[in-house]
């Protein structure tokens, strides 16, 4: 499973980078306006930290707008990917986009319906909302699960972004289910790693090694 890292942050992407598990960036409009900063230059630097792709969302709700300001958007950079609201306006502009050879991620998607329709129109990700699911009482995970078996029913070639992921489990049934990426906030990232038994079994290593150098005198 390839694992982007969801903000738009550059602290955050540069360590995630560091660790060596990083394969791309998911940003939208929130998490650009929470970092204040003019959002073109933002995705142009993060496009400079991350070589793998990096989504970039249109504001444009009509599909001749959504193209316009996707190809302005996708001349950041050779990694951008576009976001488009899944809508039958986003749908027509995938369409376009991705024929001019303009990848392309449609997001907020809550529905295998809606899904279905995504792999029809040929995108190349599509990013299924699990957290706001979960908000709702609903069921974020069994929509992954219903995704990938109809995109394997029919062949679709769109890959499962795992989106609004906001604890350690989802990103658990996520691999489990064989989803191609999940897209984890930082903090979620820094929880993957952490077992207390981990830290109890270095703590142990470290004392029993100080007592024997002791002994020995
Ligand atoms: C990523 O593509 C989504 O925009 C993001 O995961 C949404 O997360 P949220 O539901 O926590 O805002």
């Amino acid at each position: 499973m390839k694992i982007f890292i969801d903000t738009a942050n550059l602290e955050e992407i540069k360590q995630a980078r560091d660790f060596g598990i990083l394969d791309g960036v998911t940003t939208n409009p929130t998490l650009l306006a929470r970092e204040g900063k003019p959002p073109l230059k933002q995705l142009e630097e993060i496009c400079r930290i991350v070589d793998g792709p990096v989504s970039a969302e249109v504001i444009a709700l009509q599909s001749d707008e959504m193209v316009k300001e996707a190809r302005d958007l996708s001349k950041i950079a050779d990694n951008i990917v576009i976001k488009i609201p899944l809508t039958l306006e986003g749908l027509k502009a995938v369409k376009i986009l991705e024929g001019e050879g303009i990848k392309t991620n449609v997001t907020l998607c809550f529905s295998a319906m809606q899904a279905l329709l995504v792999g029809k129109a040929g995108a190349s990700y599509i990013s299924p909302f699990v957290g706001r699911l979960d908000d709702i009482s609903d069921d974020g995970m069994r929509l992954i699960e219903d995704i990938i078996t109809i995109y394997d029913n029919y062949g679709f070639d769109t890959e499962i972004i795992v989106a609004s992921i906001r604890h350690p489990m989802h990103v658990y049934w996520a691999a489990k289910l064989g989803a191609d990426i999940a897209t984890i906030p930082f903090k979620t990232i820094s929880q993957l790693i952490k077992h207390p038994l981990t830290d109890i079994g270095i703590d142990r290593f470290l004392k029993d090694w100080q007592s024997l150098q002791d002994n020995l005198g």
